[in-house]
């Protein structure tokens, strides 16, 4: 792909991103390009400022300095319920869960809430009927087809992971922020997860920004490693230009995770 064909592929764009809390600095200087329909993994160690990352690129925290860029559209201080509406899914985690109401109308209501009708829910029937078949959907779309009349507090922790990307794809968000969704997860729950990112990324057409410290999945999964480390980007490249980086390993993979380059 020439440049100019990754410039106009571009759908999200952090540029010279900074934020500081106090004297820390947690983001210094970050510039990140994601391109349409790829699965960008940003990786790095405890603390290299990934979270703080996604907080401003979802508005959920102000940038220091920087601007943030969506579809060519600065989005840069706009608050996180627009710019959830204008196609950003970011997972709250286990926060954004009804733990009284069921899978089902937990994501409905998420539908719901994006569909513009929370106020009037039962209004029309064929409204109604529609986000009942989109909820549905994306109960069959995360594997929790057969919960979905189950309270989510009941659910298992494995299927609250999915609970939560379900009510992340309910409004329809073009790009997916995904930070540690395996997080708490046993080793043999993660090749279905794996899987239904998969599914959402190929299918549905989707853009996928994956913070994840398994390191076996983000070299499976990626199309783009970013690596972040002291809240700059250390590296980005392919999974295996990011595995044969030298600097990388040094400075972090080789440290924590062994010698990757030798699995590739
Ligand atoms: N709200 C906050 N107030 C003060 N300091 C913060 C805040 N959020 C994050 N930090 C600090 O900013 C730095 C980056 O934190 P951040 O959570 O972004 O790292 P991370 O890469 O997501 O780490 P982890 O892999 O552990 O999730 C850390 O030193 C953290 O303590
Ligand atoms: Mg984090």
């Amino acid at each position: 792909m020439n440049d100019n064909a990754r410039q106009s592929d571009v759908i999200l764009e952090a540029q010279h991103l900074r934020r500081e809390f106090g004297g820390l600095v947690a983001v210094a200087d970050v510039s990140v390009k994601i391109r349409a329909r790829t699965l960008h993994s940003i990786i790095g160690p405890n603390g290299a400022g990934k979270t703080t990352f996604f907080n401003l690129l979802s508005g959920t925290m102000p940038p220091t300095a920087g601007q943030v860029f969506f579809q060519g559209q600065e989005i840069t201080n706009e608050p996180p319920y627009r710019i959830a509406h204008l196609g950003i899914g970011r997972s709250f985690q286990i926060t954004n869960i009804f733990p009284n109401l069921t899978v089902l109308e937990n994501i409905r209501l998420a539908a719901q809430a994006m569909g513009g009708d929370n106020f009037k829910l039962f209004r029309r029937f064929d409204h109604f009927d529609a986000y009942q078949k989109k909820a549905m959907a994306v109960i069959a779309r995360v594997g929790l087809q057969g919960k979905s009349l189950a309270l989510a507090r009941n659910l298992a922790h494995g299927e609250k992971r999915k609970l939560e990307l379900g009510i992340m794809l309910a409004s329809d968000p073009q790009i997916l922020l995904l930070d540690e969704p395996t997080a708490g997860m046993s080793s043999e729950q993660v090749p279905e997860l794996l899987a239904i990112i998969d599914r959402i990324m190929e299918s549905d057409d989707k853009t996928i920004v994956l913070v994840e410290h398994r390191m076996d999945m983000v070299m499976s999964i990626s199309d783009v490693i970013t690596v972040m480390h002291q809240g700059a980007v250390l590296a980005e490249g392919t999974p295996n230009e990011i595995a044969g980086n030298a600097e990388v390993q040094k400075a972090y993979l080789g440290a924590l995770y062994g010698d990757l380059g030798s699995k590739t």
